[in-house]
């Protein structure tokens, strides 16, 4: 194949025993040379068939070439498409008026126009499609294809495939950069860069998380008993927490909120959100956490089971017998806003 750029896509079919998939010490060379035949936009699809499951992997060109450039950084738990589903359907979204506060920075440090937010780490766009209420444009990147792809549909949310680390928008021109729920996933120093690169000046960034330890609340039951009960389902999972946050988030973004080098920011410990759910949904919630999903990867008898024992207990406790029992589920939001100076 010529160099040169003229190629618009790349499959690769991966089929056991044929050798014809990029092999681990062959990869490398593999990428750059793709790099150099793919057009700017161009994509690379990679078909693997697992078990019975055919699963298809691919990636625009600048995701592919930030590939190339990344350290061992990289924590892809987000990926299956199953998982995907399960975020669509579960996750928390953050509330309105955590994204008001957020907007009431904006418009307090930078002013409008409110032209363009961008979402990096958006998964399947909760977030994302929040922002499109008070921005004439938002751009919503995730590293996952599987998470774009159920992303959901908003004129004025465009969703690409693209690492934090390489964001997709030219220089000096967003007015807020946001990460919910993904910013300790990153390479945060990287991402940290490319955000001042692509921020206006006295353009915003907001990282916004939450805490694992949800509390559950039912008029007429012992809070203490159902929140005993969730603690053994946290403290069962926090063994599969990846590595690379330790037991828990809220040092990383303090650590990365003490490193902003931006004068005017603010830290926000806590803001309790209070959501009516069924119980059956509460379960969906924490089985959408990465180390739930790694447990089930591991060992998904196990992980069944402790989420049905746990299902079982509560019900018990608030002595109901459906799992579509609403609950209330409080959860804690910490979150870090700064503003890039009007000069550099
Ligand atoms: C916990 S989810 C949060 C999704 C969404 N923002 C929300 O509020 O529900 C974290 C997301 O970050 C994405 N992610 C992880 N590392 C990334 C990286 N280096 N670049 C871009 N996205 C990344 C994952 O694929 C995943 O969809």
């Amino acid at each position: 194949m010529p160099k040169g750029r003229t190629c618009s896509y790349i499959a690769l079919m991966k089929t056991t025993g044929m050798g014809l998939g990029p092999r681990r010490l062959q990869k490398k060379l593999f990428l750059t040379e793709a790099r150099w035949v793919l057009r700017p936009s161009g994509c690379m699809a990679q078909l693997g068939f697992d078990h019975d499951n055919v699963h298809l992997h691919s990636v625009e060109t600048s995701s592919l070439t930030s590939d190339m450039r990344r350290s061992s950084m990289t924590y892809r738990l987000f990926e299956g498409k199953q998982h995907a589903e399960e975020y669509l359907k579960f996750r928390v979204s953050p509330p309105d008026h955590l994204i008001q506060k957020v907007v009431d920075f904006v418009e307090k440090k930078k002013g409008r126009p409110f032209d363009l937010a961008l979402d990096v780490g958006c998964g399947s766009g909760q977030g994302s499609v929040l922002l499109a209420k008070h921005f004439a444009s938002v751009v919503a990147t995730d590293i996952s294809p599987a998470q774009i792809e159920m992303a959901m549909a908003v004129p004025n949310v465009t969703y690409k495939v693209s690492t934090a680390e390489d964001l997709p928008t030219p220089s000096g021109s967003v007015d807020l950069v946001t990460a919910m729920s993904a910013f300790h996933w990153f390479d945060r120093p990287r991402f940290l860069q490319e955000a001042h690169r692509v921020l206006k000046p006295r353009g915003c960034l907001a990282l916004l998380n939450y805490t694992l330890n949800m509390e559950l609340n039912r008029e007429g039951c012992c809070s203490d008993t159902l929140n005993a009960i969730c603690e053994e389902f946290y403290v069962a999972l926090r063994k599969h927490v990846s590595a690379h946050l330790g037991t828990t988030s809220k040092p990383l973004y303090q650590e990365s909120y003490e490193a902003i080098p931006y004068p005017d920011k603010e830290w926000h410990d806590c803001l309790r959100v209070s959501k009516t759910v069924p119980l059956s949904g509460f379960i969906g919630m924490v089985e959408s956490f990465s180390s739930y999903q790694t447990l089930l990867k591991k060992d998904p008898v196990e992980a069944r089971r402790l989420s049905d024992q746990t299902t079982n207990r509560l019900m018990s406790a608030m002595k109901v017998t459906s799992p579509d029992t609403e609950v209330v589920v409080d959860v804690k939001y910490f979150y870090v806003l700064a503003c890039k100076p009007a000069e550099d």
